[in-house]
Parts: C-alpha cells; sequence; structure tokens
C-alpha cells in the first residue's frame, strides 16, 4: 500500500496506537486473566451510572426528546441547550465571562485537540514554522502522534523535587523555559496524565503570561480536572481567561463512550473549532450532551465530581500506594506525588532494564502497565530518567490492583537482583 505522509503517520508505532491495542485486545480476548492497569478508562461508579441510567430513561420514555437524541444533525458548534446550561454554570460558579459563543463541543477531547494543536502548530502562510510547546515533560502520551508535520511538539525537562517517604514531584522548570515566536501554543494537562502531578494555580497563571507575552494561546487539557470532573486531591482553581482554552470531557467522569468533549475558548477560536467540526464530522454527536444536560443545568455535576467521583479515585489511590510501600520495601523507588486523575507514577532509579523491556515482561505475566518512555514526545535531549519510569492505573477493583502490584514489585526486583549480579 502507498501511503501519503498523513497516512503513514497513523499507521506506525504510535504510543496511543500500541496502549489502545493492548487494551482491546486484552478485553477481546475476555480479558479476565489481563491485570488491566494500563489505560485510562475510568472506573464504573455505580451512583454515577443510576443517575445516567434514569435520565437516559427518561430520555427514552419522551417522544420529542428521544428524536432529538437520535434523530436530528446538531449544529457544528454542538448540542445548543446544553452549551447555553453550561455557559451559565461556569458563570455562576466560577465568575468566568463566558456565553455560549465561547463554547464548543468535538466528538472527545482527544479530537479537538488535533484540531487545537493543527489549527496552532505547524506551516504558516508566510512561511514560518511553529511548534506546540508542552512546559513539562512527561506529558499525555495522546499529544504525541497529533502533529501532522514533522517536528511539532518541543518539551522540557522538569525540576524535580525530592519528597519524603519515597515521593518526588515535578515542577515547571521556569529558568530553562524560553518561549519564543517559534512557539504556536503551551499546553499542559492539569492534573497531568501520566503523573497525577497538579500544576499550582501560580504555575498556570506564569504559563499564561509567557503566552500572552509572544500572542499565543495556553491550552488547559482538564480531562480529569476542574470544575469537572474534579478528580484533584490538592488545592486546583478552575481559570480560564480570554487568552486561555479550556478542554472539559464527560469522558472521566464514567461517559468515555459518549466520546464528548468541551472547549472554552475566545468567540474567534470556537468559529474556527465550528468550522472544522462541519467539515470534518458534519456535526458532534448529542449523545453525551443530552445525557449531562440535566446535571450541568442544576450544577449537581459539580456536586457529584466532589462528592462521589474524587472520593472513588482518592480512596484507590490512598490502598494503591500502600500497597506500593509495603510491596517495595527492598526497592530503591520513587512515587510521583499524586495530586489527581487515576494513575501512580514511578521511577526507578538506575534501573538496570528500560521500562519497555519491564513493561514487557509484566505484559508476559498478564499485567498492563504503560511504559514511561511514550510520555516525553519533544524533548530535544535523551534523559535516561525517560526509561526508568512506569505509569500504572488504579481504577480497577482493590484485589486486582493488589495483585498486580505484587507481581511488579517481583519483577522490579528481579531487575535490579540480576543487574546486580551481572555487575558483581
Ligand atoms: C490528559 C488527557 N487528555 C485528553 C484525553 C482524551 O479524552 P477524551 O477524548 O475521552 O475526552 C485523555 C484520555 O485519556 C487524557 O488522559
Amino acid at each position: 500500500m502507498n501511503l501519503s505522509q498523513f497516512g503513514e503517520q497513523f499507521s506506525s508505532g504510535s504510543g496511543i496506537l500500541s496502549l489502545m491495542d493492548d487494551l482491546g485486545n486484552a478485553l477481546a480476548s475476555g480479558g479476565d486473566d489481563m491485570i488491566m492497569m494500563g489505560g485510562g478508562n475510568p472506573g464504573h461508579i455505580p451512583e454515577f451510572q443510576d443517575i445516567i441510567q434514569k435520565r437516559l430513561q427518561r430520555i427514552a420514555s419522551d417522544k420529542e426528546c428521544f428524536q432529538r437524541l437520535i434523530g436530528v444533525y446538531d449544529p457544528p458548534q454542538g448540542e445548543k441547550d446544553f452549551i447555553d446550561v453550561l455557559s451559565d454554570l461556569l458563570r455562576r460558579e466560577y465568575g468566568w465571562n463566558v456565553s455560549s459563543k465561547n463554547i464548543c463541543l468535538t466528538n472527545g477531547s482527544q479530537a479537538g485537540f488535533f484540531l487545537l494543536f493543527n489549527m496552532f502548530a505547524g506551516k504558516f502562510s508566510d512561511g514560518s514554522r511553529k511548534t506546540i510547546r508542552l512546559p513539562l515533560a512527561p506529558e499525555y502520551i495522546g499529544y504525541a502522534d497529533l502533529g501532522t508535520s514533522d517536528s511539532f511538539f518541543v518539551s522540557n525537562r522538569p525540576r524535580i523535587e525530592m519528597l519524603d517517604d519515597n515521593f518526588f514531584k515535578y515542577h515547571v522548570d521556569f529558568d530553562n523555559l524560553k518561549i519564543g515566536s517559534e512557539t504556536g501554543a503551551i499546553c499542559v494537562s492539569r492534573p497531568t496524565n501520566p503523573t497525577g502531578n497538579v500544576l499550582s494555580d501560580s504555575e498556570i497563571s506564569h504559563l499564561d503570561t509567557l503566552a500572552r507575552k509572544q500572542n499565543i494561546p495556553l491550552i488547559l487539557d482538564s480531562a480529569y480536572g476542574v470544575p469537572f470532573p474534579g478528580i484533584i486531591y490538592s488545592e486546583a482553581k478552575p481559570i480560564w481567561n480570554d487568552n486561555i482554552i479550556v478542554c472539559l470531557s464527560l469522558s472521566k467522569l464514567g461517559l468515555p463512550a459518549a466520546r464528548t468533549g468541551i472547549i472554552v475558548a475566545s468567540e474567534e477560536i470556537i468559529k474556527v473549532i465550528s468550522g472544522m467540526n462541519a467539515i470534518m464530522n458534519l456535526a458532534t454527536g448529542s449523545f453525551g450532551a443530552m445525557l449531562a444536560h440535566d446535571l450541568v443545568q442544576s450544577g449537581e455535576i459539580i456536586s457529584i465530581s466532589e462528592n462521589v467521583i474524587k472520593p472513588f479515585y482518592q480512596e484507590k489511590m490512598e490502598k494503591a500506594v500502600t500497597a506500593f510501600h509495603n510491596e517495595f520495601k527492598d526497592i530503591p523507588y520513587k512515587i510521583h506525588k499524586p495530586e489527581g486523575a487515576m494513575f501512580i507514577w514511578l521511577w526507578f532509579k538506575d534501573l538496570p532494564i528500560t521500562s519497555h523491556e519491564l513493561y514487557q515482561r509484566l505484559k508476559a505475566r498478564n499485567v498492563l502497565v504503560v511504559s514511561g518512555h511514550f510520555f516525553f514526545s519533544g524533548l530535544e535531549q535523551a534523559w535516561q530518567h525517560q526509561h526508568e519510569c512506569i505509569r500504572v492505573t488504579y481504577s480497577q477493583d482493590e484485589s486486582t490492583v493488589k495483585r498486580g502490584i505484587a507481581i511488579i514489585a517481583e519483577e522490579v526486583k528481579k531487575a535490579y537482583a540480576d543487574g546486580e549480579h551481572k555487575r558483581g
């Protein structure tokens, strides 16, 4: 098959493809034996599912509503009623100066990032090229292949703070972060996938200032963050202004199959995204927007995030951290301070094998994790650290997560012991 560069880009060696393949194959083959600690599938939260099930029943039993759910193309900006109640909520609760003209939907926020990144980086009509700057690597694996031209991302190593009890934390290294005219937009996920790091309000405001100096936007990926689904265990203010593009999603609330991404941005940007939606999709799907409409209208989406979703993950995180501390006693391990999302990021300093090899050994033992090296897209210089980390998801049930952690500990111990043996 003779593929264009565009075709080739989507068919070879993508981290997100191998991750989704792993997930899909394990599930398709029954998945019973596999301990799934790789993907970002949210957990199944009965309280949330009950609310959505009831709403779906109400829609299904109302002829007019049902017709809207299945029989109408929405405008390219997305389901109008949902956008109206969401802009009301953001104004009312957070004082964001937004109207319905500042919001559009996409078929999943992943699709939104594809549009945003290629809107602000790549080749420009004056012949110049611009890149997307990821100011703190490691950063979300799903960005890495979204650029339609080469050298699309530039990322920066973080400053590492060592903490007590085998914890550490990444910070944006502002001393070495130079944003010039080569940058088309800055992007961070908050909380960060894969580390669960939450950039502080002052780090966000510093990044916004750097972006404004270059007249470029700051893209804030809040797939796990505030205002919803609010999976943040530290402090973080929901921030928006006309230079910040906030990307939200209904996925991590528990609706990943509804494929509903939300972009909050200046009217100018929303117009362009809506046009792209029309060209690529004609319209966005209405399913997620209609299911979540009442929760947004009443503001319940915020209280559910705070009182149901966040505690569900926080409890799992705390149990997983305790299990890691117990199982890893004899290993030189470090855990990134888990401040949000649904992942533990582990660092094994001077591990004698690469994280990719460790991933393969774990897969052979029916434990799926993600090798850390996928998360360093755009680094200009090689860094040993990128081959010493893995990402582990803790959204599954407690006993499964515990079994997985015990196997990870066994394999890591073995790798260090073999390394000692070879050296000795
Ligand atoms: C940080 C981050 N951003 C965006 C997405 C995309 O989510 P969705 O397309 O389901 O909205 C994900 C999915 O895992 C994610 O982890």
